[in-house]
């Protein structure tokens, strides 16, 4: 995004961050995670939790910018808590809690709202996707979502950021914001310009109904997502049905530009076992899909086999989920709870 006139010049104020790295990202509560959360996300969670603080956030605040029935809010925030669990993300290395227990969240937010500028939240493409032709009828809540984001993030001052593709625009407003802040109270370097990491084949897995569209929740097909709770059977349907075309798997990366939906089914099979797609390539090149699709279908139900059953075990054993939310959300408001204060003093608010 580029540089707003009312940024007064600021060229780089957040490159003078010198405090401690740290991870931040969270995920909606808004039903069941599929292999793009998991793919683009979630495993990334788990890579990092061992090299780095990491804070990864529920966030049932921007889930409610859209209505969520009362009734099911709170379990279905315990839900993704478990599937954070369920994919290897340990309760004693990284932080998981609700984000709505920690009110640094939502102060945090109203003053970048008087930071950020109309015009850069009226070119988020997310929101005009989502609100469609119906923008003058959505919540203030919707619009006003990518600058909870950027809160969330700088609440923790964190550094990065592991999200899928489609978070990209959203982290470079969260720069903006940082940058801008940084900037208009003379503080260089008080916030850090958080980095997104967006990585490998599983950063845009794409619906397996129609290539040019991600894999999403809200997509009114379940066949054009695998959901993380979805048994062997139903894995192994959906794959099959799979769109493709009449080809065979090609031998190079490059005749994949013009096969979206090939190119999706490869890059899963290279996210999920750990190869390069070249590798993939080299290894179905001239079989047809009626081979690589069983193949693709194994070897996800292996993968996610083992995550669907402890997701259950959790499930099963809500105590325990809220336990590890608890817990993490006093751990993440002890971080968030200094940064807070230097905020309100250098903004200058009374009592600081
Ligand atoms: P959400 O809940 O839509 O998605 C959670 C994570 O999954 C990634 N993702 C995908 N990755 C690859 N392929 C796909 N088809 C796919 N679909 C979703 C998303 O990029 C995301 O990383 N706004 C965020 C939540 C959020 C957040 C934050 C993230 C709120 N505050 C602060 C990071 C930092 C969202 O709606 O994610």
């Amino acid at each position: 995004m580029k540089q707003n006139q009312d940024n007064k010049g600021a060229d780089y104020q957040g490159a003078d961050y010198n405090g401690p790295s740290r991870v931040f990202s969270g995920m909606q509560p808004t039903g069941a995670l599929h292999l793009g959360n998991y793919l683009g996300a979630l495993t990334k969670f788990v890579d990092l939790q061992d090299e780095h603080e990491c804070v990864f956030c529920i966030v049932d605040l921007h889930a409610v910018t859209v209505f969520q029935d009362p009734k099911l809010l709170a379990s279905q925030t315990r839900e993704i808590a478990a599937a954070y669990l369920a994919a290897g993300v340990d309760p004693d290395k990284a932080i998981i809690y609700p984000q709505s227990q920690v009110a640094a969240h939502t102060e945090l937010a109203w003053f970048f709202n008087c930071v950020a500028r109309v015009g850069w939240l009226s070119r988020m493409t997310q929101f005009k996707d989502k609100a469609g032709k119906n923008s003058q009828a959505v919540s203030v809540g919707l619009y006003a979502y990518p600058v909870l984001q950027a809160a969330d993030i700088l609440a923790f001052k964190a550094t990065h950021v592991p999200v899928g593709e489609d978070q990209k625009q959203h982290l470079e407003l969260s720069r903006d914001i940082a940058q801008k802040f940084n900037n208009d109270f003379g503080v260089p370097g008080f916030f850090p310009l958080p980095e997104p990491l967006i990585k490998g084949p599983g950063a845009r897995i794409m619906s397996l109904r129609d290539g040019s569209k991600k894999m999403s929740k809200s997509d009114p097909s379940d066949n054009s997502r695998i959901n993380l709770t979805d048994d062997a059977e139903t894995i192994a349907k959906k794959f099959r049905k799979a769109r493709t075309d009449a080809g065979m798997v090609p031998d190079n990366i490059d005749a994949l530009a013009e096969r979206p939906e090939v190119k999706n089914l490869v890059g899963i099979y290279a996210a999920l076992s750990g190869m390069s797609e070249t590798q993939v390539l080299g290894e179905y090149a001239g079989q047809g899909f009626g081979v690589f699709k069983p193949a693709l279908a194994d070897l996800a139900v292996e993968h996610l086999r083992p995550i669907s059953t402890r997701l259950n075990d959790y499930l099963d054993n809500p105590d325990e989920v809220d336990k590890v939310l608890r817990s993490g959300a006093e751990k993440a408001a002890a971080i968030s709870a200094p940064i807070m204060d230097d905020v309100r003093r250098v903004m200058g608010f009374w009592g600081t």
